[in-house]
Parts: structure tokens; sequence; C-alpha cells
């Protein structure tokens, strides 16, 4: 069942995701070469009670931390540990939140420079992936327009979709109905309609498409053990069109970086 929700209910999802977007740019500068995800974890779930929210998914089926802290080969939901982030990993930072009893969910792929160049075009084409099918995902269009435009540009930049995880509706629950693949076909899917909010969330691998969890229940990696990229915003479809309610701009400016740009020819 997918629910349609009012222009209040999007306020408080925007609310919800602002809230992500400023805690990801509140432990922006501290994501870097020596700097240990449990600690990272620790200062997110501070930033976010003290302004009023949530972890969303600490205790979600168990998941022991507010972050996913997905380093290198591991495609998402990195359970914070005492590994340090060193030179030259890519670590992409997953952080959900409840607030005024709803979620928002958002997550943005840190360079530890110096990366190397093919894996920077990774993270950088990953980026595009989001954008490409946020602009697909408009009245008119269907859920596999967005996982086709997806997985178009991934593809013809040589790096592969994940198949086994998707992104997802949110609202007064984390995941909601829809599933939005990363992949798929035109025309294929459910219709998108006004009132829709969704978390859109390409994974996108360097190597090849299939990935495994690791015994700890959680860790997703790939297979072939080669990088892994992981970018998520949240929309809501209001007149016709993708509004984001979610926002990188609180990380590019505690970084003083530029903001990613889709660079498609
Ligand atoms: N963005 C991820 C997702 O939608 C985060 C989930 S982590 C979990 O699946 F712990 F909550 F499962
Ligand atoms: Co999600």
């Amino acid at each position: 069942m997918i629910y349609l929700k009012t222009p209040e209910e999007i306020e408080l999802v925007r609310e919800a995701a602002q809230l992500v977007s400023k805690t990801l740019g509140y432990i922006a500068p501290f994501v870097k070469a020596g700097a240990v995800p449990k600690q990272l974890d620790k200062l997110a779930e501070e930033f976010i009670r003290d302004n009023g929210g949530v972890p969303a998914f600490k205790g979600y089926h168990g998941y022991p931390a507010t972050l996913c802290v997905s380093v290198n080969e591991v495609v998402v939901h990195g359970i914070p540990n005492n590994t340090p982030i060193k030179e030259g990993d890519i670590v992409s930072v997953d952080c959900g939140v409840k607030k005024n009893g709803y979620y928002g969910d958002h997550a943005f792929t840190f360079l530890i420079e110096p990366v190397r160049p093919e894996v920077k075009k990774l993270v950088q084409v990953t980026y595009e992936c989001l954008m490409l099918g946020i602009e697909q995902a408009k009245v008119g269009n269907r859920i596999g327009d967005i996982g086709f435009a997806i997985q178009q540009h991934a593809e013809k930049n040589g790096f592969s979709v994940v198949r086994d995880l998707v992104g997802h509706g949110l609202g007064k629950s984390l995941h909601e109905e829809p599933e939005v693949p990363n992949y798929g076909r035109p025309g294929n899917g459910h219709p998108i309609k006004n009132g829709m909010v969704l978390a859109i969330e390409p994974m996108i691998n360097f190597g090849k498409y299939k990935v495994q969890a690791l015994k700890d229940g959680w860790t997703i990696v790939t297979q072939d053990r080669q990088p892994s990229a992981h970018f998520e915003h949240d929309i809501a479809i209001v007149n016709g069109k993708a509004e984001v309610l979610s926002t990188f701009d609180y990380i590019y400016q505690a970084l003083g970086i530029s903001p990613l740009k889709v660079s498609v020819e």
C-alpha cells in the first residue's frame, strides 16, 4: 500500500530530512584519515538528540548504531567500528532520524583524499546516478523510469548496479512501499503520483554487481571486494515533479568544497 502524503506531512518529512542533512554536515569535518567510525556515530547521535530527533536506525530490526559507515568494499549497513579511516578510502555515511513521527534517511560518500582517480569517478558517477534518477521522478513516469536512468548511466560508465538492495517510500515508517530499484525498464512499475515521498539511493559498484552479507548479519560487501559508492536523497512529488527534501549543502559548507555537479556529456 502506497501512502500518499499531504503537504503538511511532506513538511514533516522535510524537517526530518533536514535534520539528517545537518547531522551529516556536523560530522563532515571529522570524516577524515585517522577518524574512528564509532566516534562519528557518537557525535551524530548526540547532535540528533540535541536537535529534537531520535536516531532512526538504532534498534531498527536490532541495528546497533545511529549511522551506517560503509568503507570501500562495504556497500551499505557498515556497523561503526574502531578501525580508523585512512587516506584513499571512500566512506559512505548513511543516517536516519525520526522527528515528530516522520522519518528522514540520507547518505553521502566522502572521499578521503588522495583517492585513486578511477574510484573518484565511481563516486562522481554514483552522485550523477542519484540526480538523474531524481529527474525521472515525475508524474507521467513510473518507478521503473527512475531505475532505468540510474542503470543506464552507471553501466555506460563501466560500473554496475546493486540489485539486492533498493530505495523505498518513507514517511511514518522508515521503509514504505514502493520499492525503488536502481535498475529497471522504462514504463515499468508503479505510476508516480503527487504526494509520493521516496528515498532514492543508488548503490553502484566498481566491479561486478553481486553483494554478500557478512556474518554480523548487517554489513553488505561486494563479492569481488571492489569499492562501492552510495548516495541517498529524500524527495516528494509536488506539482508533478520531484522536490528534494534533504540537502548536501551542509556538507559542502562544512568542507568548503564546491557542490558535486552532474557533468553528463
Ligand atoms: N538507508 C538505509 C536503508 O534504507 C539504512 C537502513 S539501516 C538500518 O536501508 F539499520 F536501519 F536498517
Ligand atoms: Co534508505
